[in-house]
């Protein structure tokens, strides 16, 4: 059974899932990654790594995650596969707050971060493939155990990653929904293209917490995605849990191999 890894926010794990977890702090060439991980009770061979994106008590932000600390660190690990949670407003009136997305694109607005392993510093030139980021066959896994856990999720969706830390204009985001984006957020950038540089099978379950900029009435708190993710977390919680066994079997995939990693 494969190592799988969760990168979430607060609310996601649960240490009664875990038998004896314990906390680490990995070394990487990228700086330090912290990790939670033990056995999973309900079938002690697979053992799970959690990582909270934005470290203990949510202190960092969007565009100053170590997103290549903490893919490497999970790669060091051995961990194959990736489910990923994250907050998002949405530009889809069909995707309102609460809706579960299951992201097969994403469109890239960042500005400021490293978002490769890839740098050229050491003389290699790579260009990974990014067709397909999001694992489909990890993703069909995760909704075939939200139907089992009664939990429905939406199978596809185009992420629009923003650099934050501020939220959207109304006119970035009608420019966004023009583009084709159903849901916005801070941080699926870097982190799904780094897994592919390394192939790891990430797949993110995008939480809506609120309509975006301009769409929404009222202006929007990091206090009010906060809240809608909290009163939702239990959802989130129950299709991890039906899917974690699932994800850790070995089961073909269309993701490509990814490079060896450039340092040691
Ligand atoms: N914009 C960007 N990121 C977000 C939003 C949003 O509206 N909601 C939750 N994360």
């Amino acid at each position: 059974m494969a190592r799988v890894g969760i990168i979430g926010g607060t609310g996601v794990y649960d240490p009664s899932w875990l038998v004896n977890p314990k906390e680490q702090i990995i070394e990487t060439p990228y700086g330090k990654a912290q990790i939670i991980e033990g056995p999973l009770r309900s079938r002690p061979g697979q053992s799970v790594v959690f990582m909270n994106r934005h470290g203990a008590g949510h202190s960092v932000p969007p565009h100053q995650v170590n997103y290549r600390a903490n893919i490497w660190a999970l790669k060091s690990l051995g961990v194959k596969r990736v489910i990923a949670t994250a907050a998002v407003g949405s530009l889809n009136l069909a995707m309102p707050a609460g809706s579960m997305v299951l992201v097969d694109q994403f469109l890239d607005f960042t500005k400021s971060r490293p978002d490769t392993f890839f740098d050229g510093s050491d003389g290699r030139v790579v260009h990974t493939d990014m067709s397909s980021p999001y694992c489909r066959a990890t993703r069909s896994r995760v909704q075939a155990a939200g139907a089992r856990a009664g939990v429905s999720l939406v199978m596809g969706g185009v992420y629009v990653t923003t650099e934050g830390p501020r939220f959207e204009t109304a006119a970035e985001i009608r420019a966004y929904r023009l583009l084709g984006g159903d849901v916005v957020g801070m941080t699926s950038v870097p982190e799904v293209v780094l897994a592919r540089e390394l192939g790891i099978c990430y797949a993110t379950v995008a939480m809506v917490t609120n309509f975006a900029a301009g769409i929404s009435q009222t202006a929007l708190t990091h206090q009010e995605v906060l809240e809608v993710m909290g009163s939702n977390a239990h959802r989130l919680r129950e299709v991890l849990l039906e899917v974690l066994p699932d994800v850790g079997e070995e089961f073909a995939c269309e993701c490509p191999a990814g490079e060896p990693p450039v340092r040691s």
